[in-house]
């Protein structure tokens, strides 16, 4: 089977609206290599299996989507311990799995690496001596996202990351458990603590679904932020969100949730296709039209 087409997919429920296949079938067109890369409904109850034979499946390996991140992780855990990477076990989540040479199971957290790299070459590409070590920085929401953006720029070396959230015992909790991460001291806040935050911080990150095409607006006046501050969203749909553009009109950088969805691909490519991707302005200009025309 030495010419066998190498297959991934997403997997999530719902996984209708996933872009993964449009990046990767972007990438696999570009580099000419023979592989496949679908989307498949896969339920909570049906998870197990499917990750524990992915070859009767055909596959090599798969992206793991909402809700099974963090049940992928302990069915892994329990398969092969070994194959966890470090940043998978800092989160508890995984959202990139692939078979070793042996036909092990390993997996990886991607959303880290993607939401940082992103995040990164944004503000330096208009500041470049932009540093992490001494930021504050403050984070809306406290579900698997905000996990991510938090263990990035613990790992960056910020000083101080405060988790503002509406339940604030979530934000406590996320505190809590990722403390280990770095030197940085984290906080928990409640929402109505965010314009005295906001006169303190570096860096404002939006991690919940408000702000997203059908969800609730996020409601936050941004004037107290200092005039250095950088604003990013994680929300892509609309790709400019009302926090981007009232940040923009402020005159402050901005980083939108685009570029980490295309950046969180770029690992589970090389694992499965053995080439090692870029994400070009075409690719981008290829999922933003997606988006303009899917909303
Ligand atoms: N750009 C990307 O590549 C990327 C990657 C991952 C996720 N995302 C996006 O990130 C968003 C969050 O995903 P997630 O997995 O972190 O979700 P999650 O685990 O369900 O967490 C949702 C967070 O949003 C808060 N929230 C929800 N509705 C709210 C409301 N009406 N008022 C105030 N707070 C509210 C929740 O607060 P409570 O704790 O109080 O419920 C929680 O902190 C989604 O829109 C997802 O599409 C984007």
């Amino acid at each position: 089977m030495n010419n066998a087409i190498r297959r991934a997919c997403v997997i999530g429920w719902p996984i209708e609206h996933s872009r993964s296949p449009m990046i990767h079938g972007y990438w696999l067109k570009q580099h000419g290599i023979a592989g496949e890369y679908g989307k498949r409904a896969v339920r909570a109850e049906e998870l197990e299996d499917f990750l524990l034979n992915l070859p009767a499946h055909g596959l090599v390996g798969c992206n793991i989507t909402v809700p099974h991140k963090e049940r992928a992780f302990d069915i892994i855990r329990r398969a092969n311990p070994a194959g966890l990477s470090a940043q998978a076990k800092a989160l508890g989540a995984v959202n990139t799995v692939w078979l070793d040479e042996e036909g092990r199971l390993n997996a990886d957290n991607t959303d880290v690496y993607g939401f940082m790299a992103h995040f990164l070459e944004t503000v330096r590409a208009q500041r470049p001596d932009w540093q992490a070590p001494g930021r504050h920085v403050v984070i809306i929401g406290a579900g698997g996202a905000a996990r991510a953006v938090l263990a990035g720029f613990a790992q960056e070396g910020v000083a101080r990351i405060t988790i503002a959230n509406r339940t604030y015992e979530k934000a406590e909790r996320l505190a809590e458990e990722l403390s280990g991460l770095g030197e940085a001291s984290l906080h928990a806040a409640p929402l109505d603590a965010l314009p005295e935050l906001l006169a303190q911080a570096d860096v404002l990150v939006n991690t919940t679904s408000l702000g997203m095409t059908g969800q609730p607006p996020l409601e936050v006046d941004i004037s107290p932020l200092p005039e250095h501050a950088v604003v990013a969203d994680i929300v892509y749909v609309p790709l400019k969100t009302a926090l981007l553009e009232r940040a923009e009109r402020r005159g402050l950088i901005t980083v939108d949730g685009l570029g980490m969805l295309l950046h969180q691909a770029v690992p589970g490519f090389e694992k499965w296709f053995g080439v090692r991707p870029e994400v070009t302005d075409e690719l981008r200009a290829l999922v933003e039209a997606d988006i303009t025309r899917g909303h």
